[in-house]
Formats: structure tokens, sequence, C-alpha cells
């Protein structure tokens, strides 16, 4: 790390240039050690994002007793113990500030006659946690919460849940992959139906590790997954592609910049996970994918990007579940695009480390940028004029209210602003893209560490 204030500061520059190696996924890393845990066999994970949400799925996952060696610094080995073998934790399990990571396990746990306390930090104790431990208790297991549905939960799982077929309200990941984790020992089928698929690295990794996994999308969208309980994961190896959500803001920054020329190596493709760059095509971005290939199960390509003249759009609703991580970035693209930009159906944004739709319209209104916003919606007002140019005044600080994505997005908007940007908070970037300020200036950028007095 190289601020000691946790605050830093952003400047305008010249662009961006070069092979940028965006660190792994953070979605496949924390299911890799989880899945591996519990198969038959050791499983070596090659390319795992080494971020502090990670750490805190895996040193969780060696508090239940499985053994974890690092081979080398993004290699690790895991032994797993089997589909009953994990063991009763001595103490709660603190999640940190990962919401996967605590979500996923809920569900894990469920399938062990074990109890379990989980805990996390400031913002992963204020997230909703009966949109998991409801439909888990519908499966037979018990929870407790201090009737708030907020941690700290405790779990007492059981040897075999009871089989369901949960009709969840959300397109969401973590809902899906607690409920289907759980089913793994139930006796019977286990459904999830989501009003949208969400990413799908769980059925995935489940298939890699031999588990069959029946998925199926509808006409009207809606998608279902399921799976009989009482199944073996067999270990097998797993290569991490790189974040497609932490290469957004490379992305963007090279789209926003003038005279960027960018290579992003071996970034993430799955289709749940790249509304973004569909989004910012159709905004004017220069943006090539080359070398499309599978790697473990998961699509990976190369992403080439230069400089953009970014015209603002309406995002269509349904994309939303695509791009939920990204909005934060791509309401920078927006505000520097010329037009609006509509962002709908994304009221999910208001349950995530923050709320984001309220930080980042804090954050755009002081660097004077027009917002409209909804319980739902979002419209950002771009400032780039016919011509092309566009003032940005920077000069204010914003925090980043513990969330990761918030404190990166501001740094880029830095980047074309006439007076430097600070963030403050930005320990928090470490949940996800340990390196990004090293990365960034590696390739042109100017973020520094400021003193607690601002200068
Ligand atoms: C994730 C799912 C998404 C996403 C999160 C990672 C996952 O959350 O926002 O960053 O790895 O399953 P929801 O399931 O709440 O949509």
């Amino acid at each position: 790390m190289i601020n000691h204030t946790d605050s830093l500061s952003s400047e305008a520059i010249s662009g961006l240039h070069g092979t940028c190696l965006i660190v792994g996924d953070k979605s496949i890393s924390h299911r890799s050690l989880m899945f591996s845990s519990i198969a038959e066999g050791t499983t070596r994970i090659s390319g795992m994002l080494q971020s502090t949400d990670v750490y805190s799925t895996l040193n969780a996952m060696r508090a239940l007793g499985v053994r974890i060696s690092t081979l080398e610094d993004d290699v690790v080995e895991v032994i797993g113990v089997g589909m009953h073998g994990l063991q009763e934790p001595t103490k709660p399990l603190d999640l940190g500030n990962a919401g996967t990571g605590v979500r996923l396990l809920m569900g894990l746990i469920a399938g062990q006659s074990i109890t379990v306390t989980f805990t996390g930090d400031e913002s992963l104790s204020s997230r909703p946690m009966r949109r998991i431990t409801k439909p888990l208790s519908q499966m037979g297991i018990q929870v407790s919460d201090n009737g708030d549905g907020l941690l700290p939960v405790r779990i007492t799982g059981r040897s075999s849940p009871l089989p369901i077929s949960y009709n969840s309200p959300v397109a969401s990941a973590q809902i899906k992959s607690a409920i289907l984790l759980a089913g793994l020992n139930a006796r019977g089928v286990t459904s999830v139906i989501e009003p949208a698929k969400s990413r799908d690295h769980t059925e995935r990794m489940l298939r890699h590790f031999g588990v069959d996994v029946n998925t199926q999308t509808n006409i009207d969208g809606s998608y279902i997954a399921s799976l009989a309980g009482g199944v073996t994961l067999e270990a097998n190896d797993i290569v991490v592609p790189r974040d497609p959500s932490s290469a957004a803001f490379l992305i963007v920054a090279g789209l926003i910049t003038e005279n960027s020329q960018i290579l992003l190596p071996t970034i993430g493709m799955s289709p749940e996970r790249i509304g973004l760059i569909s989004t910012l095509r159709e905004m004017g971005g220069n943006i090539e994918i080359c070398n499309q290939r599978e790697v473990a199960g998961e699509q990976v390509a190369d992403i080439k990007v230069s400089s953009s003249q970014l015209n603002g759009i309406v995002i269509p609703a349904d994309r939303a579940p695509s791009m939920i991580d990204e909005y934060p970035i791509l309401c920078i693209a927006a505000v520097m695009a010329n037009g609006s930009t509509l962002m709908e159906n994304i009221g999910e944004l208001r349950h995530k480390e923050a709320d984001r739709i309220a930080i980042m319209a804090k954050g755009l209104r002081l660097a004077g940028v027009k917002i409209d916003e909804t319980e739902t919606t979002m419209r950002v007002y771009g400032t780039k004029t016919a011509n092309g140019e566009s003032h940005i005044k920077g000069g204010f600080n914003i925090s980043s209210n513990h969330d990761h994505r918030i404190a990166m997005s501001f740094l880029t908007l830095g980047f074309v602003s006439s007076d430097r940007i600070i963030v403050d908070g930005v320990s928090t970037i470490e949940t996800s893209f340990p390196g990004f300020v090293e990365l960034m200036n590696k390739h042109g950028a100017r973020i520094s560490p400021v003193n607690n007095h601002g200068g």
C-alpha cells in the first residue's frame, strides 16, 4: 500500500497506455475456495484474487477445518474434506466486508451438522441477510439473528436439508448460490427460479466438480437452476480469469481520457458479467474483443480500449443483472458523454456495500454534474458539449462509505477533472482490487497519498 492515511488524491492525466494485468475474479475466487473445500481430493487454484474479501473466505474455510496452503503468490492448494467434513469453528466467523463470502457460506453451512455464527464489518452488518436466511429456514435450517435480519446471524445446519423450489424475488447470484449449496446435501431436487439470469459461476463450477446442474432460460427471461442432492464433488483444478468488474475501471478510464490505448488480457467474458461492455459500445466506446477462448469452464478474451467520444443512452432495464456491480463506474462514463444516460431497474444498488445510487449522486453533484434519482433509477446528465469539450470541477473530498467501487470510481473521475478529487476511506479498495493504485499509476494515472490535512 502506498498510502498511510486512507485518503488518496487523483489528478488530470494525458492518457493510459500499455498492457494492464487485472487481478483475478472475486466471484470465482470465493467459489473456488468454498467448493474445493467440500470436494473429495485436492484442488489447485491458479490466479486466485488475493484481496481482503477473498482472504476472509479463505480464513473462514481454515476455521472450518480445511487445509489450504499457498504454493505461489496466487496459487493455492485446497485439501477437500468431503460433503460432510466441515468442523464447527471455535469462534464466530468474521467475513469482514465480503457479501458473497458470508451469503454463500451460510448456504454451505446449512448442509453441515454444525452451528456457526457469522459477523462482518460495519458495511456488511447493515446489509440484508433475510434474502438468504428466509429460504434456508424453509429448508429446515435453524437461523437466529437479533430480530432485524442483519448480522450477526447464527446458523445451525443439518446433514440433509429439505429440498425446496424457491422463487427468488430478485435476480441474485448470491441467493441462487446459497440455496444450491444447501441443496447439495438435501434429499431430493432443489430448484431456484429467478426473474432474470444472474451470473452463473456457481452452476459452471459445480459442473466442473462433476455435479449435474440443470438450467433453463424461459421465454420471459426468467431462469431456473436445479440439482439433485446427495452428490459428491470431485476435486478439479481451477484457473481463475481476470475480473471483468475490476477491468471496468481501466476500460472506462481508457475511454474517457484523451490519447489512451490499453490492452487488458484474459478478462472473464461470461455473458452475465459483461453488460457494461455492451453499454459502453452502444455509447460509442472503442472496445475491441479479441482472442475469445474458454479456460477451465469460463470464457475469457483480450480487450483493447482507446479514447472515445461517448454519447448518453437509455440502458435496457433487463441488462441490469449483467452489469450490477458496474453502475458506479458507468456513472463516470456517463458524466463524460454528450447527452444524458438513463439507468433503470437498479434498486438493488441501494443494498450493496453502500447505497450506491445515493453516494454516486452525492459525489457527482459535488463535481457539478446534474443527476436525477428515484428509488430504482438514475439519470446522469453528461457534461460533454457537441464539440467534445467538458468541464468537470474537482476540488472536493468524498468518502468511499466502505465501498471499494465508489472509491475507484471517484479516483477515475479525477483523471478528467480540472482540480484534483480526494477520496477518503480508500483502504476498502483492497477488498476487490489490491494494487489498483500502482497499476493505474504504472499506466499513466496520477493517484497519490494525501495527509490527514488534505495536503
Ligand atoms: C456476486 C453477486 C452479486 C454481485 C456481487 C458478487 C456473486 O450480488 O453484486 O458483487 O459473486 O455472487 P447479488 O447476488 O446480491 O446480486
